[in-house]
């Protein structure tokens, strides 16, 4: 059976086609993964501007779910079901590729199936790898989520840790702002920060503490002893303040925080010499990726997990591949992670995680409804 997937939670409209392949140990197959980036609109205004997305949204879904069958070489009658992201993610941008999921499945009597946009991205990982030994510990890092899950059986995802500010993708966007370094910020400091001195600054790596009075409760309760538990959440916005200090200080202007939000920040950028850049975006991304790795491995451990899958579009980085291989290799615990195309957002990967819901709960009613936030267990 062939799975037509259609994911726009964010800047990017894309279609995919999936297939069954009846081998249990590597179930599906991309047949073709279709992704029109908005990223060149959203620069221009330094970051996803709401309303322009659903616009764009709206012109390029059809055309992309055209490409979608035309590269898979078949025709709307060999599809069997429709699978949609239904949240989390910017309302708008969900709602077309919703309506149109609901209204293509409506019109040709197909099964929909609403799926959550991480449960696509770790489902990236058996699509591109085949199934995960599990236990697993699967970090899913994008510009909207930093959170830990463990896996013990496919399908059923238990949050174990989570950013309790910012996610690990937007500190990326933000500090590249602060650098001049345009939107998006992830492969602008990725490339950037491959010629600078990564020790040149030591930025802090926040560490979060069971005496920390103001954290929530353990997302890990009854799964991580208490003492570990809170240990595993992340934050990110004391390392996005730090860079903001240094760069105040070597610029001399003033760029507040306010600024790490408003379009116009790149001034303070503009400043500093490129050797700069380079080191500050090294060493920011030493910290960034050490804080990630860190909790993740120590809680892999803990769990006795398996294997270690990393997802979301923060999973690019290649920093973050380089370091979460060494690191897999050194605690002897095998480390999974998507290639490039299925790392940020993509349809393919809600093919995937659609197949896992459908054979697993089967399909859903046409009543559902775009959510901006939602939660995955
Ligand atoms: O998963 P994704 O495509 O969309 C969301 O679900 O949010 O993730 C987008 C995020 C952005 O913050 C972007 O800057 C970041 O992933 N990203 C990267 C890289 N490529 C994309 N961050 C670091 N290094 C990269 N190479
Ligand atoms: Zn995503």
């Amino acid at each position: 059976m062939n799975l037509l997937a259609i994911e726009t939670s964010c800047d990017e409209t894309a279609a995919a086609v999936i297939a069954e392949t009846g081998d249990a140990a590597r179930p599906w197959s991309i047949r073709s993964n279709v992704v029109a980036s908005q990223a060149a609109i959203h620069r221009e205004w330094g970051g996803v501007v709401p309303e322009l997305a659903s616009r764009q949204h709206v012109r390029d879904i059809c055309g992309v779910y055209e490409a979608a069958l035309d590269q898979a070489s078949i025709g709307i009658d060999d599809i069997g079901g429709v699978a949609v992201t239904r949240g989390p993610g910017l309302v708008g941008s969900l709602l077309v590729g919703v309506a149109f999921g609901k209204a293509l499945a409506w019109s040709r009597g197909l099964p929909v199936i609403p799926v959550h946009h991480l449960a696509g991205h770790i489902e990236s990982l058996t699509l591109a790898h085949g199934e995960l030994p599990l236990p697993s510990a699967v970090l899913v890092v994008s510009g909207g989520h930093t959170s830990l899950y463990f896996i013990q059986e496919p399908g059923r995802y238990r949050l174990i840790g989570r950013t309790r500010d910012d996610a690990a993708g937007e500190a990326y966007d933000k500090v590249a702002k602060l650098l001049g370094l345009g939107y998006p910020g992830g492969p602008a400091i990725d490339r950037v920060a491959r010629t600078g001195n990564d020790r040149a600054y030591d930025f802090p790596a926040s560490r979060l503490t069971h005496a920390d009075r103001n954290a929530p409760r353990a997302t890990a309760d009854g799964i991580l002893p208490p003492e570990i538990a809170r240990r595993v959440d992340f934050s990110f916005s004391g390392l996005k303040t730090a860079v903001l200090r240094l760069v105040r200080e070597r610029t001399g202007t003033n760029p507040d925080v306010r600024a790490l939000k408003a379009a116009a920040s790149d001034e303070a950028g503009a400043m500093l010499q490129a050797s700069d850049v380079a080191d500050i975006a090294a060493s920011f991304q030493r910290a960034v990726v050490h804080a990630l790795l860190d909790r993740t491995f120590e809680a892999a451990r803990w769990l006795g997990a398996r294997s270690v899958g990393i997802a979301g579009g923060v999973s690019a980085n290649s920093r973050l591949r380089a370091d979460a291989d060494a690191r897999g290799t050194s605690y002897g615990i095998p480390v999974f992670i998507p290639p490039l195309a299925l790392s940020t957002d993509n349809a393919a990967m809600i093919g995937a995680a659609g197949f896992r819901k459908l054979r697993s709960a089967g399909a859903g009613e046409l009543d559902f409804n775009a959510e901006s936030s939602l939660n995955l267990e």
